[in-house]
C-alpha cells in the first residue's frame, strides 16, 4: 500500500506529524534524530536515532499486540516514519516504575536503583507550558482527563499490562526495565489504545549483567555513548523479536500437527 505524506500538522521535541492524503483516519509520525531532556531546556541530536527508535516502537508494538495490547500503529514507511491511528489522545502521560530511580527516587530521597514490591503507576498531566506536573487521580478528574475514577483504573490496568509484556521483551534482550512513560488516546469507538512511541527515551533500561544505563539519561547526565546505547538496545531487540517471531511460528506448526 502506498501512503502519500500530507500537510505538516504539528512539530514535536521527538516527532513530527503528518495528514496522510485521502485518509483522515491517520496520521504519519516522522520519528525526528532530535533529543531534548528537562522539558527541552537541553537539546541534541545524532544521526539515525529516528530510524532506530522507529524500529524500536514497532517492535515493542507488534509484540505488545501480539499480547491483546492494541496500539495505534497502522505500517511502518521508509527508515523513520510510521502510519498510525489519529486518536482523541489522553492529556495524561502514565508512568510504570518497578525500580525506584529518576523523579520518584528524588522526590523521596530515596537510593536509585531501590526495587519497588509492586510496580507503581503514576499519571502526569500532558502540558508542556506546566512541565508535565504529578497529579493525583482526583486533580486527573478535576483535569478532566478522564470522565470517573473507573476510566482512571482502566489506564492503570492497561499500563500495569503493558509492563508485563515489556519486562518480557526487554528481559529476553538482556535489558532491566527500571521504568516507563506511555501515552494513551481513544479510538472512533471510544478504546483506549497504545500510542505515541516505547524507545529508549520513554523508559529506563539497565543492562542487566553489567547494571549499565542504556536509554536517554545518559545524555541527560551527559554519560556519553548516548548513540551506541540506542543502536545496541535496538539491536538485542531485534534478536529477541526475532526470537518470539520464531516461537509464535513453531507453536502453530505445533497446534496444526
Ligand atoms: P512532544 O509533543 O511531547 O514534543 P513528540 O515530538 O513525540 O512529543 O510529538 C508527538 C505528539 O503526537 C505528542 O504530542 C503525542 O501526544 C501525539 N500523538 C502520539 N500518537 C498520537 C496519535 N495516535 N494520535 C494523535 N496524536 C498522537
Ligand atoms: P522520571 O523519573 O523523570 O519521572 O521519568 C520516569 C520515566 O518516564 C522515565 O523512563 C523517562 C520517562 N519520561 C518521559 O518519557 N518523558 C518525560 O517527559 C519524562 C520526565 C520522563
Ligand atoms: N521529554 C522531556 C523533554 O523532551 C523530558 C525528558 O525526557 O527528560 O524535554
Amino acid at each position: 500500500m502506498e501512503y502519500s505524506r500530507g500537510k505538516l500538522i504539528y512539530e514535536g521535541k521527538a516527532k513530527r506529524l503528518f495528514e496522510v492524503d485521502g485518509h483522515p483516519e491517520w496520521i504519519l509520525q516522522e520519528f525526528k534524530d532530535s533529543l531534548t531532556a528537562f522539558n527541552a531546556l537541553k537539546k541534541g541530536s545524532f544521526e539515525n536515532k529516528g530510524a532506530l527508535n522507529r524500529d524500536i516502537t514497532s517492535m515493542v508494538f507488534k509484540f505488545l499486540e501480539k499480547r491483546g495490547i492494541p496500539s495505534h500503529r497502522v505500517a511502518d514507511i521508509g527508515t523513520n516514519e510510521m502510519v498510525t491511528e489519529k486518536l482523541n489522545m489522553l492529556k495524561v502521560e502514565v508512568v510504570v516504575r518497578n525500580v525506584l530511580a529518576g523523579s520518584t527516587a528524588k522526590k523521596f530521597g530515596i537510593e536509585e536503583g531501590t526495587p519497588l514490591e509492586k510496580p507503581l503507576v503514576e499519571f502526569y498531566y500532558k502540558d508542556d507550558a506546566l512541565a508535565d506536573p504529578f497529579i493525583s487521580d482526583d486533580q486527573a478528574l478535576m483535569m478532566k482527563v478522564c470522565r470517573s475514577q473507573s476510566e482512571l483504573d482502566e489506564l492503570k490496568s492497561v499500563a500495569l499490562k503493558v509492563n508485563e509484556g515489556l519486562m518480557t521483551f526487554f528481559g529476553d534482550a538482556g535489558l532491566r526495565l527500571i521504568d516507563f512513560k506511555i501515552e494513551l488516546g481513544r479510538n472512533a469507538n471510544g478504546t483506549v489504545v497504545l500510542a505515541d512511541e516505547i524507545t529508549p527515551d520513554s523508559c529506563r533500561l539497565w543492562d542487566k549483567k553489567t547494571g549499565e544505563k542504556m536509554d536517554k539519561d545518559r545524555f541527560r547526565r551527559d554519560l556519553g555513548n548516548v548513540a551506541e546505547s540506542y543502536q545496541e538496545v535496538a539491536e538485542r531487540l531485534k534478536q529477541s523479536f526475532l526470537k518470539s517471531q520464531s516461537q509464535t511460528l513453531a507453536q502453530s506448526q505445533e497446534i496444526k500437527s
